[in-house]
């Protein structure tokens, strides 16, 4: 009864704060990191990311404005990755280095170990080295304005890549996946494994969202947060800690160790006297491999659902395992050809194929994108999405 009364509580005033903090719009309800039971105050709104379409088909390939009538000549291509600590971005550089060498491309790959002064360095030695073309996947989204300066100086065009480059009219095409859709992914999977539309609840969840200087973060926590905001509402899904709004659930470098920490806090504050936890919304598999630690250590209840993004080797063992229901593939190849095929365009003063020329604003306007399908991933078909594909071997998986 005291679990129910309080779930109404906390549903009511998520209800109150999202009237009151989004005027009823679209945003996800973003209740207080105040105790569940007393009323949030005015709350801090996840970052008004723009809500991509969840759209169900890669919309119709459109045209960009060719590239700049002077298309950069030469054939280097400078390739700026944030680190190699997260696995997704060792496959992103290598792939994207053997598509361009195999285009004829000569290849700058650099890792900036998520510093973000070290790959403002790497940026500029690929300026003065005779890079033509750019593709960057930022550490940090608005740390590369001024370095960018001098690849527009330069006419360097810059493919921002699979993170949105912010504030800075330096960055021509973005190219990543549908990131709003991830997260409706991992809600739908929720709501259907729930059977939400048919049962009252309530059950217990936890959110654990990316980098709150990722500009992809907000629009995972948006996607997934937007699709489960109706039974929130109703009361069917509450978060006994309180904590849902993005900058209170958000981790900084996507670090597992963070995640754990936090998860470790959250149980032995909220879940020690046998509350049961029936959901952990992680946003990407580094933040879920840290709920999944925090759990085998401090939590002895029936095992929560628990989301995750990237298809990463450790969690695809533990989607085997049990430990990870669900994972959704970005399958970087994917990713990578497009890129290698956008730069061509460029560098041939084609035009440049697109897909969205309306989401993703950087601050200085609408940059074109081409956004890949993000797919879901279980245990149910991740011999045939991962393995058949040859994206990674058995072994790598035993
Ligand atoms: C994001 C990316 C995700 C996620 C994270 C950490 O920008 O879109 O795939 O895993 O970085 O690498």
């Amino acid at each position: 009864m005291k679990r129910k009364v309080l779930s109404m509580v906390l549903a009511a005033s998520m209800i109150a704060a999202t009237l009151v903090g989004c005027g009823g719009g679209e945003a996800a309800p973003a209740a207080t990191s105040e105790p569940a039971a007393e009323a949030p105050a005015a709350e801090e709104e996840a970052p008004a990311a723009e809500e991509a379409p969840a759209a169900e088909e890669a919309p119709a390939a459109e045209e960009a404005p060719a590239a700049d009538a002077a298309a950069p000549t030469g054939n280097k291509v400078g390739v700026s990755m944030p680190t190699k600590d997260l696995q997704r971005w060792n496959q992103d550089g290598s792939n994207m280095q053997a598509e361009l060498e195999a285009a004829g491309y000569e290849v700058d790959l650099q890792y900036a170990s998520n510093q973000e002064e070290t790959q403002v360095s790497q940026i500029e030695n690929m300026i003065n080295g005779g890079c033509s073309v750019l593709v960057i996947a930022a550490i940090e989204a608005n740390s590369l304005s001024t370095v960018l300066e001098k690849a527009k100086s330069a006419n360097i065009p810059v493919i921002a890549y699979d993170r949105l480059i912010m504030n800075t009219d330096a960055i021509n095409y973005y190219a990543t996946f549908d990131n709003y859709k991830v997260g409706v992914t991992q809600a739908q999977y929720i709501i259907d494994t729930l059977d939400l539309d048919n049962v009252d609840g309530p059950f217990n969840m936890e959110v654990t969202a990316g980098d709150p200087g990722d500009n992809n973060a907000p629009f995972f926590y948006n996607g997934a947060m937007d699709t489960l905001k109706p039974y929130i509402d109703a009361g069917k899904i509450v978060i006994p800690s309180g904590q849902v709004d993005f900058a209170t659930v958000g981790t900084p470098k996507w670090a597992t160790e963070t995640a754990q920490s936090r998860m470790e806090n959250i149980l032995s504050s909220n879940y020690a006297d046998g509350t049961q936890l029936d959901i952990c919304l992680c946003s990407n598999d580094s933040t879920s491999l840290g709920v999944q630690n925090a759990l085998a250590a401090n939590y002895t209840g029936n095992y929560p659902i628990v989301t995750g993004q990237d298809c990463d080797i450790a969690n695809v063992k533990n989607m085997i395992d049990g430990k990870q229901s669900m994972s959704v593939f970005k399958d970087t190849r994917t990713l990578a050809s497009q890129v290698v095929k956008m730069v061509g365009q460029i560098l041939s003063g084609e035009t440049v194929e697109v897909n969205d020329t309306e989401t993703y604003d950087n601050g200085t306007g609408v940059i074109p994108s081409f956004l890949c399908e993000p797919v879901f991933a279980d245990v149910n078909n991740y011999k045939e999405l991962l393995i058949d594909s040859g994206y990674y071997t058995e072994a790598d998986l035993q």
